[in-house]
């Protein structure tokens, strides 16, 4: 009988593919499942496929057991029923609202949310019927008074960006009970080592695992949990969709949230202190961070976060975009960089990045500014951190 592995081209497609089949011991760290589908030995192997079975892959659009590891992972931190793992917080969010959403319905929302989430739900879900109201998401009776019959989702941050203003979710999450609502509830700035919304009665929780959950600004992904049903629905319209994660970024993000915890630690260690010292400097007008006693929502994160308050915070100037041009020259440590929740220390300045598509007017209401500067404290020493900043204040 002719070998059919005898040519050259075909040696090359397959020697060596069977070699995790005879391992006789398994990798202690997860192997990075970097393939687009998976071999079936049989066709019943297919049928247990379409009856469900969570262990048989098939398609790494439908799932891979990279974004499977990271969303039990994630389970086991944020608690909830069930989690979805996608290509980025934006494909998590759209997941989340497509999939379950219906023409007709209507969302309440809280002004402050993240300004892609905010143009997701304004010029995409609105095409699709979808009808919002955003509010101010502190204001529980402007909340209560949003809803309308075909209300079925209340949409908050645990602290908005920049100003790092809390959100009450326990309150909210009694609110939506008693009118028979979801709320849905994006912890990307704390993440579940420091809060957990979903022991707070929310229905779901989001991440940008971009940020903390990844913590290293090297891997885009986004997570949704909780609701079981919401959570089965998400996945279809991802599959449908597209948005999947790739087993890489899964990969990275399942290695980066092993070290959580003590990030968060040193991330909310460094922002207090930074927060301290600039509060103090004679070139700052005013310091959000809900760690100051001068924060408006510092005795509700106190109740909610005892064990730190992240590493976001920002800070206005004085001075406008001059100064905080020349405050970025001056810098020496952190960098500017439109992101957050690395490890290492950086700046960005909404005004110019994130809020920019927003009139100088609603700009001014929200307290944001010319000099507002938002700052993602990282895991470096506190003392450097802070001696960069007041050297680079020092020098405006
Ligand atoms: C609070 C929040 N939610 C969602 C997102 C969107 O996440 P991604 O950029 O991973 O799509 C971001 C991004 O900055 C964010 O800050």
């Amino acid at each position: 009988m002719p070998d059919p592995f005898s040519g050259f081209s075909t040696r090359a497609v397959h020697a060596g593919n069977e070699v995790d089949r005879h391992m006789v011991t398994h990798p202690k760290a997860q192997p990075i499942y970097q393939t687009s589908v998976f071999v079936y030995d049989s066709l019943a192997q297919v049928d247990d496929f379409l009856a469900g079975n969570p262990d048989n892959y098939m398609y790494t659009r439908i799932g891979n057991p990279n974004p499977a590891a990271l969303e039990e992972l994630i389970l086991a931190l944020e608690g909830g029923e069930a989690a979805l793992f996608g290509a980025s917080g934006m494909a998590a969010i759209g997941a989340a609202l497509l999939g379950n959403l219906e023409a007709g319905d209507h969302l309440i929302a809280s002004r402050e949310l993240y300004g892609t989430t905010q143009s997701l739900i304004e010029k995409e879900l609105g095409r699709f019927g979808i009808a919002a109201t955003l509010v101010d998401i502190r204001d529980l009776a402007a909340v209560e008074a949003a809803i309308t019959p075909r209300t079925r989702l209340i949409y908050t941050e645990t602290a908005s960006n920049p100003l790092v203003r809390v959100s009450d979710v326990p309150a909210l999450a009694a609110l939506a009970r008693r009118r028979g609502l979801k709320l849905l509830v994006d912890n990307t700035f704390l993440s579940p080592a420091l809060y957990r919304p979903l022991d707070d009665g929310a229905d779901l929780v989001l991440h940008s695992t971009t940020k903390y959950l990844n913590g290293h600004s090297d891997a885009t992904g986004g997570i949704l949990a909780g609701d079981a049903e919401w959570v089965a629905r998400a996945r279809r319209f991802q599959i449908n969709a597209g948005g999947s994660a790739s087993p890489f970024e899964a990969w990275l993000t399942f290695r980066g949230a092993k070290t959580l915890a003590l990030r968060m630690q040193a991330h909310s260690r460094n922002a207090q202190a930074l927060a301290e010292a600039l509060e103090a400097h004679p070139q700052v007008a005013r310091v959000h961070y809900p760690g100051l006693p001068s924060h408006p929502d510092h005795a509700l994160a106190r109740r909610l976060f005892p064990r730190g308050c992240s590493g976001m915070l920002s800070f206005t100037l004085k001075g406008g975009l001059a100064e905080v041009d020349r405050l970025i020259q001056n810098l020496r440590l952190a960098v500017f960089a439109p992101s957050l929740a690395g490890v290492a220390t950086s700046i960005s300045h909404p005004g110019k990045t994130s809020h920019r598509a927003l009139a100088p007017e609603t700009l001014a209401e929200l307290d944001i500014h010319d000099g507002t500067v938002r700052v993602s404290a990282g895991i470096e020493e506190a003392a450097d951190i802070v001696g960069d900043f007041l050297q680079a204040l020092d020098r405006l």
